[in-house]
């Protein structure tokens, strides 16, 4: 690991800190395009990430965080879907509508995936070893050998036994940890700046998750990348990450760092999410489960999409649009009557 291709040393220079946030979303817009029109999955995202800064992405099934992860990879026309609006500058570039030729050059490359599926993201019928070549080929040309070196090195890196052996199997032929593992080899094949890891332990058990977040999180340390890294819980996102941003029926709806903003939300919905977490709720005492459902798109109630769910909403949440983020107190939120909710709740 120390010396490797992957190794801190080799990237000195790469990582420069020039004050810049690596990634800045603003305003983003996404809509699926369907017969009858334009069909809005995403209204607004706003998010920002410094370099080597790993921020979580939390919100309910259906929130938008996978498309938000396909925004930041150029994937949207994969699925039907588009940018309407907004900005996706990663570096000093924006990518919102950059042309796949552009894409190709960062897609992989210096924005590494793990998608939410493990089982989708390894073709079953080709071996791990062809797949981790092309993956370590796909920009960097070198001989097949010099590529199955590379690609045993990174299967290790990622803490795989028997590297060889795996290299020669299947996807079917590994467990889900060992499945999710491979993923993260391949995407760090590249030595990409940043890592979009869409839910990496969803439907693995609880022991296997731990390792992978394990993994995920000395990776980045020691590799020096930045993180997004997606999930339901915020007991992972506090493990894991230094920030926060909370997503609602396609909107932030609060960004802070990890610390102010789950233990001292400025959003009900946010303070919702934390009330309702399993790994905290006292012993004996029943879950508050948050009230009703979410809107599903298309359909999203005016004014504040939280209102009909939310404790504090009256007839001013209801009017106008969605409240965009603003600042109050340490972090960004899109609560009109956030001012009220006061320091913390713990
Ligand atoms: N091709 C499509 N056409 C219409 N709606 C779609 C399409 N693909 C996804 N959706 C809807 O877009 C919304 C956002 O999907 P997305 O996958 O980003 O949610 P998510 O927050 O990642 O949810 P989960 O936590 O379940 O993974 C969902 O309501 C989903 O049903
Ligand atoms: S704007 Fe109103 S409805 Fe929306 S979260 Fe704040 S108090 Fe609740
Ligand atoms: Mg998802």
């Amino acid at each position: 690991m120390q010396s490797g291709p992957l190794s801190l040393e080799n990237r000195a220079g790469e990582l420069q800190d020039n004050g810049q946030p690596l990634l800045q979303i603003r305003d983003l817009k996404v809509g699926f395009a369907k017969s009858h029109g334009i069909l809005p999955v995403i209204n607004t995202a706003n998010l920002t990430l410094g370099r080597r800064e790993a921020i979580g992405v939390v919100g309910e099934s259906g929130s938008g965080k996978t498309m938000l992860c396909r925004s930041v990879l150029g994937t949207l026309d994969r699925h039907g879907a588009r940018v309407l609006g907004g900005q996706i500058m990663f570096e000093a570039h924006d990518l919102a509508n950059a042309p796949e030729s552009v894409w190709s050059k960062v897609r992989g490359k210096q924005i590494g995936y793990v998608p939410q599926s493990s089982l989708a993201g390894l073709n079953p019928v080709i071996n791990v070893k062809t797949q981790m070549v092309e993956a370590i080929t796909a920009a960097r040309p070198m001989s097949v050998q010099d590529a199955e070196k590379e690609a045993v090195e990174l299967l290790e890196v990622v803490r795989i036994p028997r590297a060889k052996d795996v290299l020669r199997e299947y996807s079917y032929q590994l467990s889900g940890g060992m499945r999710q593992r491979v993923m993260i080899a391949a995407a760090l094949a590249q030595k990409p700046k940043l890592l979009v890891a869409d839910e990496p332990t969803t439907a693995l058990d609880v022991t296997v998750q731990k390792e992978i977040l394990t993994l995920i999180s000395r990776l980045r340390r020691e590799l020096g990348m930045a993180l997004i890294l997606v999930s339901h819980d915020l007991a992972v996102i506090e493990e894991v990450c230094d920030s926060l941003m909370v997503m609602y029926a396609g909107a932030s709806f609060e960004a802070g760092s990890v610390s102010v903003t789950v233990h001292a939300p400025r959003h009900p919905y946010t303070k919702a999410l934390h009330d309702s977490r399993v790994d905290t709720a006292e012993r004996g005492k029943p879950l508050e489960a948050i009230a009703g459902e979410p809107p599903t798109i298309g359909s999203w109630p005016s004014g504040c999409r939280f209102w009909p769910r939310c404790p504090l909403g009256d007839d001013k949440c209801r009017a106008g649009d969605q409240p965009t983020l603003r600042h109050v107190a340490q972090q960004l939120t899109a609560c009109i009557y956030a001012e009220r909710m006061g320091d913390g709740h713990d």
